[in-house]
């Protein structure tokens, strides 16, 4: 079904009432979409984050880099089960579990991630490259086995696609990565289902729509709100620090195009990634930007100004579900063009979070 955009007709202004009427309001009716890519935590902060995806989403692929990280299937089951015990009464919302793959992984363990059901994608994280990374891989090489079996499993692998050689510039690092790691993955495994995370650059985007149909990326809201000047907008700014960094206006642009674009390779996926404040605020302050508050009304600010909301849809609700070979959702959700303001900070455990947009304004607003 395709998305619904309407004007409600003027509310009628009561009897003897001078106020002017409000203008229309726009609405947007789309299936009910998924998050394809979010950190949920855990214990108290999973608490408090865990009401804002599952408000909005039916779906999400649940990140594995808790501490120690989610490496195997009891593990990923056992925290599947943490999440369904935090959700809020009467929520539904289907967490889709991740294994956090190391040098260490069995082989066997991907056959039984494959015949639990639950465990929906392995996600390599280069080491030490962000958040509980240490784990992480320092030769993909050695991982090889462990591909060759998610291939025969059709299990799909989801890239942190930076490399760590200090001898890379930061803002180099993701493209660099195309040509050092995944051209070589894709020769290797033709048949592996890739899905290069929260893309941020011209290059990552190219790569993807030129790449075979096995290959598919994330775009996070954060890297088509913002570029790298967000980072230094009148001082440091850590809350808009998140892995892999900002890039240049350019490549953000590549990055609205990509999303709006129609191509069925791109969809969402938050990278929503809370931390309190004092660890962002912090003389080594941690990666990530909060946006499960307002995730799909920050995505429909951006499509709105493409001139592409009629896109949304696709990149929010079907694409992703398609690639994951995963039913479409049935239920709908309405946005509202109407702006709300977010709070300043939202409670978490013993602290605080900071959101994206603290103390500003949003376009758009969720109905219900
Ligand atoms: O900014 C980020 N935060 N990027 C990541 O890759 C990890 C995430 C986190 O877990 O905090
Ligand atoms: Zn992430």
């Amino acid at each position: 079904m395709s998305p619904r955009l309407g004007g409600s007709a003027r509310p009628p202004v009561a009897a003897g009432c001078d106020r002017k009427p409000p203008g229309p309001v726009a609405h947007l009716s789309l299936a009910r979409p998924d998050d394809w890519h979010v950190h949920l935590r855990d214990g108290a902060i999973l608490a408090a984050v865990l009401p804002d995806t599952a408000r909005r989403f039916a779906r999400a692929i649940v990140m594995p880099n808790l501490d120690p990280p989610v490496r195997t299937v009891a593990e990923a089951l056992a925290y599947r089960a943490r999440i369904l015990a935090a959700l809020p009464a009467h929520a539904r919302f289907e967490p889709l579990m991740t294994l956090y793959l190391t040098e260490a992984t069995p082989v066997a363990e991907i056959a039984r991630a494959h015949a639990s059901g639950v465990i929906h994608a392995v996600k390599y994280y280069p080491a030490g490259a962000t958040t509980n990374a240490a784990f992480g891989v320092r030769d993909l090489t050695r991982c090889y086995p462990v591909l060759a079996a998610m291939e025969r499993h059709d299990l799909p692998l989801l890239l942190h696609g930076e490399v760590t050689d200090p001898a890379v510039d930061v803002f180099d690092r993701e493209a660099v990565f195309l040509e050092r790691h995944l051209a070589p993955l894709l020769r290797a495994f033709p048949g592996l289902r890739i899905v290069l995370e929260h893309i941020t650059t011209r290059a990552a985007a190219q790569f993807v729509s030129e790449g075979p149909d096995t290959l598919a990326a994330t775009i996070t809201a954060h890297h088509v709100l913002l570029d790298r000047n967000a980072l230094f907008e009148g001082g440091l700014r850590p809350h808009h620090y998140c892995r892999p960094l900002l890039k240049r206006a350019d490549h953000r642009a590549a990055l609205i195009a990509a999303a709006t674009g129609g191509s069925p390779k791109f969809f969402l996926g938050t990278d929503s990634a809370p931390h309190l404040r004092h660890a962002k605020e912090s003389d080594c302050g941690c990666a990530g930007i909060y946006t499960a508050h307002a995730a799909l009304e920050l995505y429909a600010e951006v499509f709105e100004q493409a001139r592409a909301l009629d896109r949304l849809e696709a990149f929010a609700s079907i694409n992703g579900a398609d690639f994951y070979g995963l039913p479409r959702n049935e239920d709908r959700i309405t946005l509202v063009r109407e702006p709300w303001r977010v709070p300043p900070t939202i409670p978490a455990g013993r602290g605080v979070l900071v959101p994206l947009r603290a103390g500003e304004a949003i376009a758009w607003r969720l109905a219900g």
